[in-house]
């Protein structure tokens, strides 16, 4: 039997924007009525902590209404041709409940909390989180989410999948947010690379790009009659 070949894609909140979740610089996004400072800091969740529990609390419920979507579910369908390994800046678990097997998140994990003396541990989390909710440590509880000006550990990682990526992916990032969108510059030179996105953000550096200029889910579509023919 032939090895599958290494598909590694790196999505963003525009995947699961047809899943109801707002994506954060589209217009009405969900920068456009928070300032991300007091939300998505650790300086901001000094200054007003009930502010950004009730934030990610809220982000939580919104996330367990949502459903998987076509794109999340066309790329676990894909595990069967191809070795899938997904790289997501996103918090939400659509990618796990389609079925994706191989899911790296950057950006934390919004059904997972963590003390604030210790970046390490993580525990279930499936209601709110609320002032004066301890972990073992003795530390405040707080959601398990990279904030801004935070080191993103799992970047290492990450640059290591998509540097042995035979295919790549791009998926709903607006590219914007280091050192993530930084990761498709770590894709070998020759190999395909695809993007999809509904408003194709700027990719200019970018060897041998296709550009699938689609929602997520259409997009999907596209993109696994292309691939489909590049695995033969
Ligand atoms: N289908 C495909 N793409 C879409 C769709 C859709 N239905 N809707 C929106 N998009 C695209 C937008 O055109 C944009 O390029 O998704 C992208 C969303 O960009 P951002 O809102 O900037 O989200 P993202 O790139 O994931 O943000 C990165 O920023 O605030 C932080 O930590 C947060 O992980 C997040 C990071």
């Amino acid at each position: 039997m032939q090895t599958k070949k290494k598909l590694v894609v790196l999505t963003g909140a525009g995947i699961s924007a047809e899943s109801g979740l707002k994506t954060f610089r589209d217009s009405d996004g969900l920068w456009e009525g928070y300032d991300v400072y007091e939300v998505a800091t650790p300086r901001g969740f000094i200054a007003n902590p009930q502010l950004v529990l009730k934030f990610y609390n809220e982000r939580r419920k919104e996330v367990a209404k949502a459903q998987p979507n076509d794109a999340h579910k066309g790329l676990a369908a894909l595990e069967e041709h191809f070795d899938v390994h997904i790289i997501t800046q996103n918090i939400d678990d659509l990618h796990e409940r389609a079925g994706s097997t191989n899911v790296t998140h950057l950006h934390g994990e919004i059904f997972k909390m963590r003390s604030v003396l210790d970046a390490t541990k993580t525990y279930p989390i499936t209601g709110d989180i609320k002032i004066g909710d301890l972990a073992p440590d003795g530390g405040q509880l707080r959601p398990f989410i990279v904030w801004f000006e935070e080191e993103v550990p799992m970047i290492e990682v990450a640059a290591k999948i998509v540097r042995q990526a035979d295919l790549f992916v791009v998926i709903g990032t607006s590219l914007q947010v280091y050192p993530a969108a930084g990761l498709v510059n770590y894709a070998p030179y020759k190999i395909p690379k695809y993007i999809i996105d509904k408003k194709i953000p700027p990719t200019d550096s970018v060897h041998n790009l296709i550009i699938i200029e689609k929602p997520a889910g259409e997009g999907m579509k596209e993109l696994k009659e292309r691939i489909m023919n590049y695995e033969e």
